[in-house]
């Protein structure tokens, strides 16, 4: 099996009752991505291999979920049917890890905020013990497992809050239930944990005390409470949350991003900023997005999954997906990009204008009101206002192709699949179903008629109906201001 020298369980078989939800607690995202994402990407930054999920409650969803997030990562899945505690829940991911000698790193998955330097501390301390554990100070211990200590000052027990007596509650040294163990350690004390106790279930916790009786006491590591403290319900999650994006805000301001509002700028974890990006206020940047430099996000708007270049400009409220968007190019404000776009350099495109699957060249511009979808768009093309590309035909997506410098005039339809060739003119209005060869004029518009004086008959017709009328309305309009 695994020949990494260590292995993950994230334990995520709980419903999280307090989430008063049909979701699954782990589930619930925060900043963007579900509670157990966190756990999980810390565990495959310390490289273990493989990281075994305990699921049971919605177990089919939590999987399927998390694998979506984590394509081609070592993740394993381990179902616990019954809720029998922490020790049982270990217990669930042991076949799943069988032939694993090295060490065992144990995770919650409703715990995001645990950072990379604790775990590096606690695994740290685990070199050479069977176990070292998280510990913590809350300024309210109740609920908590407390840490108990023998007449030399070492780990002797954690003992659970229902359990403990009024000595033992008055410890304020709690348990924050992430351990980094010995996997042969861990198997072999696990076997004798029975169920004994005030809540009839298996602790985990008890592998503490086997490692005090075999002499080998447990290690505590002390972290901030902050980073152990668990989601239990909705306000607690976004509590979390915020914590979350102002750490990713943070990391970019000192990296020389400017945040007009870092409370109000929402950055995914693996999002990646250039030297002098300058996000306004509500932006969320998401996903794989890439910014190069001296690109201004504004304000408003949403960018996920896509890489847009240096000097940019993104006007107020625009929505970009899967876009690519070359330097010095300048959109919205009101743009939306969908999948497959695909801009050059200094590309304009301005407000209410639509792309997806289009490819626009070098210099070309569509800056107001279009759709333009499938299609291939040179360089220097100017789309003129309200120019939509007809790429549906009610079964399939057809492709519009432009060549370079092209004008297409303002209303126009390209019925796809259409070519026009490079240099060609489409006169505003024109419904475009053939071809158009390079340097021609396309014109497909019905000849204007002019009715002389027609306007000025109809207005005076009008009137004289309405004197007609008048008297009756002025009656209504003074029993309505009368009341
Ligand atoms: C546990 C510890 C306690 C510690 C506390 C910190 C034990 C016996 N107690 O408390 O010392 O102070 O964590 O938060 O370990 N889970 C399962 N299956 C189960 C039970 C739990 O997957 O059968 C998961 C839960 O989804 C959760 C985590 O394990 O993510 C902890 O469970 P929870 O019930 O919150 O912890 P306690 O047992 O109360
Ligand atoms: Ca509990």
């Amino acid at each position: 099996m695994s020949k990494s020298a260590r292995a993950a369980i994230v334990l995520a078989a709980g419903k999280g009752t307090r989430m008063k939800s049909g979701l699954a607690k782990v589930l619930h995202e925060a900043n963007g991505k579900p509670l157990a994402w966190y756990p999980i990407r810390r565990a495959l930054a310390l490289r273990c291999d493989p990281v075994v999920v305990v699921v049971g409650h919605q177990g089919d969803e939590v999987r399927a979920r998390l694998e979506a997030l984590f394509p081609g990562a070592p993740l394993v899945f381990a179902v616990q049917r019954e809720q029998k505690g922490t020790g049982h829940a270990v217990l669930a991911a042991r076949r799943a890890l069988a032939g694993h000698d090295g060490r065992v790193l144990i995770l919650y998955g409703d715990v995001p905020l645990l950072t990379d330097e604790t775990l590096r501390t606690l695994t740290r301390a685990g070199r050479g013990n069977p176990v070292a554990f998280l510990s913590m100070r809350p300024a309210d211990p109740t609920g908590y497992g407390r840490v108990v200590r023998d007449a030399r000052g070492r780990v002797e027990a954690i003992v659970e809050h229902k359990d403990a007596s009024a000595a033992v509650r008055a410890i304020d040294e709690c348990n924050a239930g992430l351990y980094d163990c010995d996997a042969a350690f861990l198997w072999k004390a696990l076997r004798k944990v029975g169920a004994s106790n005030a809540q009839g279930e298996y602790y985990l916790t008890d592998l503490i005390a086997a490692a005090h009786a075999a002499g080998r006491p447990a290690v505590a590591v002390e972290a901030p409470v902050e980073e152990v403290s668990g989601v239990n319900d909705r306000v607690e999650l976004a509590a979390a949350a915020r914590v979350l994006r102002r750490r990713i805000a943070e990391r970019w301001m000192r990296a020389g991003v400017t945040l007009i509002d870092p409370d109000s700028t929402f950055l995914d974890e693996e999002v990646e900023l250039g030297a002098d990006v300058l996000v306004e206020p509500h932006v969320r940047i998401g996903g794989a997005t890439r910014i190069g430099a001296g690109t201004r996000i504004g304000f408003g708007s949403v960018i996920v999954d896509s890489t847009v270049g240096a000097r940019v400009t993104v006007k107020p409220y625009s929505v970009f997906e899967e876009a690519r968007v070359g330097d010095r190019a300048q959109v919205g404000p009101f743009a939306r990009l969908r999948p497959g776009t695909v801009l050059a350099e200094d590309v304009h495109i301005g407000n209410f204008v639509e792309t997806k699957k289009a490819t626009l060249g070098r210099g070309s511009k569509a800056n107001h009101l279009a759709y333009l979808g499938d299609a291939t768009i040179g360089s220097g093309c100017n789309v003129g206002a309200g120019t939509i590309t007809c790429n549906y035909d009610g079964v399939n997506k057809l492709p519009t192709v432009l060549g370079d410098g092209v004008f297409i005039g303002s209303d126009t339809q390209l019925v796809a699949p259409v070519t026009v060739g490079d240099g060609a003119y489409v006169g505003a209005g024109s419904t475009i179903v053939r071809d158009v060869p390079a340097g021609a004029l396309a014109l497909s518009r019905s000849e204007q008629v002019i009715k002389e004086g027609w306007a000025t008959r109809r207005r005076a017709g009008a009137a004289a109906k309405g004197r007609k009328t008048a008297a009756p309305r002025k009656a209504a309009s003074r029993r309505t201001r009368r009341r």
